[in-house]
């Protein structure tokens, strides 16, 4: 007998549609979730649940901008109206400029705007649609998807390292603010995980094959990581097994961020 460990629960995972949300879409519906499966893009949100529903799992598909207040709010009540509730919110949206000019001097101020936006703002307004749905339902789980780079970051990526280590206190925070109402708030910090995202950064880079070695060669574990590594550690703080573990940021690196290796 396989034991279900979010059976009854309902997830609603951003950017669902590719990478390290699919997988984690993927998990938890094969634990015994629904899964609203969010996406900007289409196709790749309506392949999630297919791949879902193909496996017995039961997922539908809310299209919304997550840095666009009333598509936020849309997308929360259509959830809601499909589903019942929401047990389980993964703030997963997050992406980082492509080439190495993402510095104080290079970025314009929409460009500044638009990673805070998409890796900090968007958790805020979904956080604030959903903690009100949890408090009512009595409790939930949040997972804010954070980054090693929020804690070490590369040279030329520093409005995405600023974004994100804004989300990690904003988790600490609000696991301050809501745990007297049963709400767990905990952060996630994927080690290099290979997803359609970060292979085309890798591609970008002007030596891509000694970029990917070079990364590898800091990586405690050996390789990198995939997808459902990572999901796997959501699929830890979303359930019950980390029913005492809150405003704590978890590292699924390999060791990436242990020390110089
Ligand atoms: N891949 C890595 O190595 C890595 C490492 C550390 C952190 N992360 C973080 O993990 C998360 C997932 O990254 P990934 O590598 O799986 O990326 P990905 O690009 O493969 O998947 C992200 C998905 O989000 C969707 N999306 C983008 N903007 C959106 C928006 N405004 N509204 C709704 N959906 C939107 C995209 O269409 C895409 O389907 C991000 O927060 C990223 O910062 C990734």
């Amino acid at each position: 007998m396989t034991m279900e460990r979010l059976q009854g629960k309902v997830a609603l995972i951003t950017g669902s549609g590719s990478g390290i949300g699919r997988a984690t879409a993927i998990l938890f519906a094969k634990e015994g979730a629904q899964v609203a499966v969010n996406d900007l893009v289409e196709e790749g949100g309506r392949e999630t649940v297919r791949l879902i529903q193909a496996a017995g799992g039961q997922a539908d598909f809310f299209r919304a901008n997550v840095m666009n207040t009333d598509e936020v709010k849309r997308m929360v009540q259509q959830v809601v109206g499909r589903f019942g509730k929401i047990d389980i919110l993964h703030n997963n949206v997050g992406g980082w400029q492509r080439d190495q000019h993402d510095t104080v001097v290079d970025d314009t101020e929409e460009e500044w705007n638009r990673l805070i936006n998409l890796n900090l703002r968007g958790t805020f307004l979904l956080s604030k649609e959903v903690v009100p749905l949890m408090i009512k339902g009595g409790g939930g789980s949040i997972i804010n998807t954070v980054t090693t780079n929020a804690y070490m970051n590369y040279v030329g990526n520093h409005a995405y390292g600023t974004a994100k280590g804004g989300l990690r206190e904003l988790t600490r925070a609000m696991c301050l603010d809501y745990a007297r109402y049963n709400i767990r708030v905990n952060g996630l910090v994927p080690g290099e995980t290979r997803t359609p995202q970060w292979e085309a950064s890798m591609k970008a880079s002007p030596n891509p094959e000694e970029a990917i070695s070079s990364l590898l060669r800091k990586i405690p574990a050996g390789r990198f990581s995939q997808p459902e590594d990572i999901a796997l550690g959501a699929l830890f703080l979303a359930s019950d097994d980390s029913r005492y573990v809150n405003g704590h940021i978890l590292f699924v690196d390999g060791g990436l961020t242990a020390g110089f290796y």
